[in-house]
């Protein structure tokens, strides 16, 4: 066997790195939801690159796509200029995805990271209402950029930063508090002039908190989010760029609750098979930008475009979404029957394919020996939520009944070990 070589990547690479201290393995190839590494090695995938792969890797629809664009020498990079591909991703998206669901909204291409494109979205909000202010959630994970990073509740991202965060109110998360009424508290916040906190200009939140350990805010929180912002006219933002996309068994994930924000963010497995794009959609009247006002040199990447048009015609295609909403179901009932009954103080929260087993309750510092022991296994899954607490199961969407069940297992064998150690 090969010599798996990492000392390049500890000698030279930053020591910002992360993921990689989980996965200490260098990978050469991956196909839908199995990754190699140079050992030849396979790994079932749980992590979908943090839910930029929602297609599978490598997906040969969307891929074969892209290879035939490129063998016709097709612009690659064109900043914001008109292009046949962005014609193309817009036309689709519009037409095949947003206007069917009772929808409207412009598409503005921001930089193609998540993070950027919540900054736009905040920066929208607070120039369409003048208002400085933003409310997020505790818990909630929006990105690393200094305005992203200010909604973003993790202490430890916010600790990198050496900044002060202003202009953003944490607001209790719906699960955090039996009994607060989190609708009552932000109207009192807003209400109350001696409550000393600005009113908003928007509503930042997640439908599910992802990074911050699976909690799935419900249909009703949902709606009553809308109404407040509706009655006070404030901007609802919903930023899915990680449960979008079908994860959560729909494109959008608000669709569950009959909702319409004024804002929504995208990114990851918006670009397809792991391209980089990043989107944020919004309603007519916001449409308050002048020209390159919100500017970058990476919004325009072809690739991206091509790749993003791809997978909407695949999702279409082979319903995406209702498979997404079946394979949940299996993940529900093994991880019930199987690795519940282990200890029942675990719990298990999730919708679609983002599912998470939380340890709170035992030793939130236990997830770190399960992944561990999911590695050794050959299957990769992260842990989320506070103190790590959560192992995250997110499989690309498209991964076989057979291979989540076996995933599952090697979840549920890691576990056992780590228990009964
Ligand atoms: C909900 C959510 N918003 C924003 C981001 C930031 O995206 P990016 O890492 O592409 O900047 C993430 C990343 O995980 C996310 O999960």
């Amino acid at each position: 066997m090969m010599n798996m070589k990492t000392n390049t990547f500890e000698q030279y690479e930053s020591s910002v790195r992360s993921y990689c201290r989980h996965f200490p393995k260098v990978f050469t190839d991956a196909k839908g939801a199995v990754m190699t590494d140079e050992n030849g090695e396979k790994y079932i995938d749980f992590f979908c690159g943090a839910g930029a792969v929602n297609y599978g890797h490598n997906n040969d629809y969307i891929k074969g796509k892209v290879i035939d664009y490129l063998a016709t020498d097709g612009i690659i990079h064109a900043l914001d200029m008109y292009t046949v591909p962005k014609r193309e991703f817009i036309e689709t998206l519009e037409k095949k995805i947003i206007e069917p669901r009772g929808y409207k909204y412009r598409i503005q291409f921001t930089g193609p990271t998540g993070t950027n494109a919540i900054e736009a979205a905040i920066k929208l909000a607070r120039k369409t209402t003048k208002r400085r202010n933003i409310f997020s959630f505790m818990g909630c994970f929006h990105g690393m950029t200094l305005g992203a990073l200010s909604l973003t509740s993790e202490m430890y991202a916010r600790n990198g930063a050496g900044a002060t965060f202003t202009d953003c109110t944490h607001i209790p998360a719906p699960y955090m508090f039996e009994g607060l009424d989190v609708i009552k508290y932000m109207q009192t916040l807003i209400d109350d002039d001696h409550s000393g906190v600005e009113k908003p200009a928007a509503v930042v939140m997640e439908t599910v908190q992802a990074e911050g350990g699976i909690r799935v805010f419900d249909d009703e929180f949902l709606r009553d989010v809308r109404e407040f912002c509706t009655k006070n006219d404030i901007l609802m933002i919903v930023d899915d760029v990680q449960v979008g996309c079908c994860r959560s068994g729909t494109f959008f994930s608000f669709e569950r609750a009959g909702i319409t924000p004024d804002i929504v963010v995208m990114s990851k497995s918006i670009g397809g098979i792991g391209m980089p794009l990043a989107i944020v959609l919004h309603t007519d009247e916001l449409d308050d930008w002048k020209p390159g006002e919100h500017n970058g040199t990476f919004r325009g990447n072809q690739l991206s475009f091509v790749a993003g048009k791809a997978a909407i015609d695949y999702l279409l295609e082979n319903d995406v979404e209702a498979e997404t909403r079946r394979k949940g179901e299996l993940v529900k009932k093994y991880v019930t029957e199987e690795i519940l009954p282990l200890d029942s103080r675990l719990e298990l929260r999730g919708i679609g394919l983002i599912w998470g087993i939380d340890f709170a309750a035992i030793d939130s510092s236990l997830t770190e020996e399960v992944i561990e022991k999911c590695f050794e296994k050959k299957l990769i899954c992260e842990c989320a939520g506070r103190e790590g607490s959560v192992v995250k199961i997110m499989p690309p969407l498209v991964i076989d009944d057979d291979l989540l069940l076996e995933g599952l297992s090697r979840v549920k064998k890691s576990i056992e070990e780590v228990l009964n150690k």
